[in-house]
């Protein structure tokens, strides 16, 4: 595929922020003294929806902050919201980081999640009725960018293997395809004709029924906020962030390996695998350290982002696929 310029996703995270912004970011960050969070309550929402909003607009707003499964906890404070609700990836609204005005532009009801291909039965449901018939939860999770920054999120929602039993995909399906929606009316970027609107990401069955697999509704205690990918978005934390798709309409159960956005644009460096592996670099940087986002030291970066105890073993005997791009 022709790239007419180059896109801030190729660079490393202090590239791709314009330094005017990143200096100002970090000095408002440090003069508001932001340290450890917990999540669930009463934490700032400056530039979030927050709580009286969220409950004017989203009616699934009563089920939160639903209750934190112990399971999944961290070992580092939780990014706070400030931050990672204004430093975004959602390339629909421009590929910068400052989309969160932007993104307000999207209409997240009526919504409705197609799913489609090898399913017991083609359906497709209205997001609120499927939010309610889920198990929801909150886990705390980590969030590693292949462009070398990350983030600690309180994020809400179900287990993926929820969803499964839900669409009920048949034996023949070995692929789980996520579908963004397609609207460059209110989303400009999909106006941009070198990439392959709308986004698509995709899992193996495999990868879709472990437990670490999360479909996304809230954060920070709270229905998701438009920025982070509002109504339904991914979360499989042991993956770079570009497979957490966002806002999505259609979910298809495929026999063959579905043709990922980023993989698309270029393969050379976006894999359909994409697991985090600090000795891997990008063909352009290292993946050995990270910034995490809201703080000043980079820190390692842990194989499989540190979830291996609960992955590794989904890739045994694949060592002649690209697992870590
Ligand atoms: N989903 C869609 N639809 N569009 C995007 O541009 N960006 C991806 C991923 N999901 C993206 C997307 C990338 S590159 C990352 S790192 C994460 O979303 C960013 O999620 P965050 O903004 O919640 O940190």
């Amino acid at each position: 595929m022709l790239i007419k310029r180059q896109r801030s996703f190729d660079l490393p995270e202090r590239l791709a922020t314009p330094e005017d912004l990143f200096i100002n970011r970090r000095t408002i960050l440090k003069a508001a003294g932001f340290g450890a969070l917990s999540a669930g309550a009463g934490l700032s929402t400056a530039f979030g929806l927050d709580r009286a909003q969220a409950e004017e607009t989203d009616p699934t707003a009563d089920l939160y902050p639903a209750r934190r499964n112990e399971a999944f906890t961290l070992d580092r404070p939780l990014t706070p919201e400030n931050v990672t609700s204004t430093y975004n990836n959602f390339y629909e609204f421009g590929s910068h980081k400052q989309i969160w005005k932007r993104a307000q532009n999207l209409p997240t009801r009526p919504w409705t999640v197609a799913f489609k291909g090898l399913v017991e039965k083609e359906r497709e449901v209205d997001i609120d009725t499927l939010i309610r018939a889920m198990p929801l939860e909150e886990r705390l999770y980590r969030h590693r960018c292949v462009e070398a920054w990350s983030m600690t999120i309180p994020w809400s929602g179900f287990p993926l293997k929820a969803l499964l039993d839900y669409a009920k995909p048949l034996g023949s399906a070995k692929y789980v395809k996520m579908q963004t929606f397609l609207n460059p009316k209110v989303a400009s970027g999909q106006k941009q004709s070198w990439y392959p609107w709308p986004y698509v990401e995709g899992l193996t069955i495999e990868e879709a029924a472990n437990d670490l697999a999360f479909m996304v509704t809230g954060a920070y205690g709270k229905p998701l906020a438009k920025q982070f990918g509002a109504p339904l978005r991914l979360a499989t934390p042991w993956k770079y962030g570009f497979k957490s798709v966002k806002s999505i309409v259609q979910i298809e159960f495929t026999e063959t390996r579905p043709a990922t956005f980023w993989e698309t644009v270029n393969a050379g460096e976006y894999g359909f695998w994409a697991n985090v592996n600090p000795e891997v670099s990008h063909p352009r940087w290292s993946q050995a350290t990270e910034k995490p986002l809201g703080g000043s030291e980079r820190v390692p970066t842990l194989l499989y982002n540190g979830y291996g105890e609960q992955v590794a073993s989904l890739y045994a005997g694949m060592e002649g696929e690209k697992l870590f791009i």
